[in-house]
């Protein structure tokens, strides 16, 4: 049996306007996710270190949906074995599902000798977002696949850009979902002026990490129009931490990914401050989970020794 150990960072998606477009990688947390080969063909899955249930059915997992469709498309009759190892809460908003997807086709790709190309890495693993999300969206798995800030510069083919990034910290309140995904209730007729607005913050936000400006990034995340309205609506307190946060001097402060997770952007003198207002911001809330204190990252995936 041939196995590979992979290191599969989280990630906050859209990062304000950049719905679909936009994925922060992230230094902590991560999962493992061990791959192998295995004697009889069909896919195998295992999860270990959680307590959320996380189904192990190869069609209702992010990781083996995209395994199933790497083998469709190479046309490859093996068995597979993926043994996630979650260290990372299951929220939503920190691109875990994507972090398995991408940790098994890399895995794989190395395994085999595929010789995928980044691109074809991250069109096989977004189709394993349909199992978690419904839609096989490229922002999570990009960024995990890729780290750094990535830009999904065009879904049809896909095409997928690494902008590396200045190091700066970020806050984190690990907040579950209520319900499976909630991309079915955003509207994207959001008018000329709210259109404007959206596009000038994806422009500032590129702009910002080239000039390694985390004040400007903080910024431009700050509204988005089309994800944050109808996401935040389903996490009580939004408003109210989210204004008690930006006072406290955070720069910016959103939904991460599909929510209902939140990111906030700021100086490392105050991360811990900002982290005892979310904390108390958000102790009432049945699907809060834990406040983190992390980094951006350059670095994607990676194997473990
Ligand atoms: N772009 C995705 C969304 C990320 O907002 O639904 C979450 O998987």
């Amino acid at each position: 049996m041939k196995t590979i150990r992979i290191k599969s960072p989280a990630t906050s998606a859209n990062v304000g306007p950049g719905y679909d477009i936009f994925a922060l990688t992230l230094k902590a947390p991560w999962d493992e996710i061990v791959v192998s080969i295995a004697e009889k063909p069909g896919i195998t899955i295992s999860v270990s270190g959680n307590n959320s249930p996380i189904p192990c059915n190869p069609s209702d997992n992010t990781a083996g949906l995209a395994v199933l469709e790497l083998l469709k498309r190479k046309n490859l009759s093996i068995g597979v074995d993926i043994h996630i190892c979650k260290k990372m809460p299951s929220g939503g908003g920190l691109g875990t599902t994507g972090a398995s997807a991408a940790g098994a086709i890399f895995g794989l790709n190395k395994l085999l000798d595929l010789k995928l190309s980044n691109n074809e890495m991250i069109d096989i693993a977004r189709m394993g977002e349909v199992a978690s999300g419904g839609s096989p969206h490229a922002d999570n798995v990009a960024a995990s696949l890729l780290g750094g800030f990535v830009l999904v510069k065009s879904y049809n083919p896909i095409d997928a850009l690494k902008l590396e990034i200045a190091e700066f910290p970020v806050v984190l309140a690990v907040i579950r979902k209520s319900q499976r995904t909630t991309r079915g209730f955003i509207t994207y007729e959001i008018g000329q002026e709210k259109l404007k607005d959206q596009m000038a913050r994806c422009a500032r936000v590129i702009h910002a990490i080239y000039s390694k400006d985390i004040r400007e990034f903080g910024e431009a995340i700050n509204v988005d129009h089309i994800a944050e309205p109808v996401r935040s609506a389903a996490i009580p307190g939004y408003a109210e931490v989210k204004k008690a946060v930006l006072n406290k001097g955070a720069h910016g402060f959103t939904v991460s990914g599909g929510g209902s997770s939140v990111i906030a952007v700021c100086d490392k003198c105050d991360t811990e401050e900002i982290a005892r207002i979310m904390r108390a911001g958000f102790a009432d809330n049945p699907n809060f989970v834990d406040v983190i204190i992390s980094s951006t990252s350059n670095t994607g995936v990676s194997v473990m020794e």
